[in-house]
């Protein structure tokens, strides 16, 4: 895949155009109501952007994983609502994605105009790429602008089967994403470092193995840690570990040290008897955990180190969490080093790119997100990218 084939629609003429524009407006929403816009948010300047040029926008996502057809639930309706309120004028939702009821509010859109098309999942052959119900939605654009780079890893009809129906183009957001990661990653500032946390190895070790042979320095947080100091003949009391993985932990170590990228574990850590919000903590060296403890964070002193280890990288590339930062005090150890990150990044001293769902929650609390060069709107398909794999999405716009 030659990422610098992405084209956008720059310079094109789409006055009167139809354009399928797949957006990601997979929100996290409540009894109807959406409760972090963010993406939402993200994709508006975009669309606002197509409908300057007096293109006549159609939007399509999933929403949600309904499993049997439509339902109220994932229905795209507030969301639709949403996005009015955001881009400041009406966006209409047709009542599906293909056929009449498309076709019908399709044709009435004038240029300029947003409609989104109600949740492409709706429909069984969005997930199986079905090239009939692709060819169906493709009836209804002239053009497609795949803007849905955290949908990306699927290769669904309209993440990936429409590409090869339409003119398909990369959206801005899109690209913002693949520049990001492009910055922190393939063409980096060196050193670089990478913060890898999160509960378990065993999600992560592909992402471990593809970023040793890449980054200078893996510093390695949150649960998964554990598995690494136990693979280091470290005792770790009750903490959550992966004993299954130790002979894994150590082949990563090893694969790490032929490629001189140093990985960097806890020194201290904090522990508490049970995981509870306010449950009593100490702080302990990571060699003197008690049989009764377990690790819920990592430690000041572990924290200096890591920030030690940033001071001497131009880059970083954060997933996963250093500890459980959802039930305090267990979140000072990533809170710590998040606000660390953002001030080198405010003195212009690093470029720091940090992507995941739990990631993001994390910098949000700790107040830091805006300070970040760059923080993704995606989780899987950031992942997927950390992991080295070409998401099927991008690959289909990039030949
Ligand atoms: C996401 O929220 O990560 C994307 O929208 C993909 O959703 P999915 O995991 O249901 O495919
Ligand atoms: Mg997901």
């Amino acid at each position: 895949m030659n990422l610098d084939k992405l084209k956008t629609t720059d310079g094109l003429d789409l006055k009167g155009k139809r354009v399928l524009v797949r957006a990601d407006l997979n929100v996290p929403a409540k009894n109807g109501v959406v409760t972090d816009a963010t993406r939402l948010e993200r994709i508006v300047p975009g669309l606002k952007d197509l409908a300057a040029r007096g293109a006549r926008v159609v939007v399509l996502s999933h929403f949600g994983r309904p499993k049997d057809g439509p339902d109220t639930e994932n229905s795209l309706a507030p969301v639709a609502e949403a996005l009015g309120r955001i881009t400041g004028f009406p966006v209409a939702l047709a009542s599906d994605c293909v056929g009449e009821a498309a076709a019908s509010v399709v044709s009435a859109l004038p240029e300029g105009g947003i409609v989104v098309l109600e949740n492409t999942r709706f429909h069984k052959g969005e997930e199986k790429n079905d090239p009939e119900f692709a060819k169906a939605v493709a009836a209804l654009g002239d053009i497609f602008v795949n803007d849905a780079f955290s949908a990306a890893h699927r290769a669904h009809a309209t993440t990936e089967g429409l590409a090869r129906l339409l003119p398909a183009y990369a959206g801005p957001l899109l690209m913002e994403e693949i520049n990001a990661l492009r910055r922190a990653l393939e063409q980096p500032k060196r050193p670089v470092a990478a913060v890898v946390g999160g509960a378990k190895v065993s999600t992560k070790i592909p992402v471990l193995t593809n970023l040793s042979a890449k980054v200078d320095k893996l510093i390695i947080g949150g649960g998964m840690a554990n598995t690494f100091l136990l693979a280091g003949g470290v005792e770790i009391g009750k903490s959550l570990a992966e004993p299954d993985l130790l002979e894994t932990a150590r082949e990563i170590m090893l694969a790490a040290k032929s490629r001189s990228c140093e990985i960097v574990l806890p020194q201290d850590v904090v522990v508490a008897e049970r995981f509870a919000a306010g449950a009593p903590s100490r702080t302990v060296l990571s060699m003197d955990v008690k049989p009764g403890d377990m690790i819920l964070d990592v430690g000041p002193k572990t924290v200096g180190h890591y920030v030690d280890v940033l001071s001497r990288c131009e880059t970083l590339l954060w997933n996963g969490p250093l500890g459980a930062f959802e039930i305090a005090p267990f979140g000072e150890g990533t809170f710590a080093l998040a606000r660390a990150a953002a001030e080198r990044t405010k003195a212009g001293t690093l470029v720091s790119v940090a992507g995941g769902g739990d990631t993001v929650a994390a910098l949000n609390a700790a107040g830091v997100t805006d300070a970040f060069t760059y923080v993704s709107s995606a989780g899987g398909a950031f992942l997927e990218w950390l992991e080295g794999r070409e998401l099927p999405g991008v690959a289909a716009l990039a030949r």
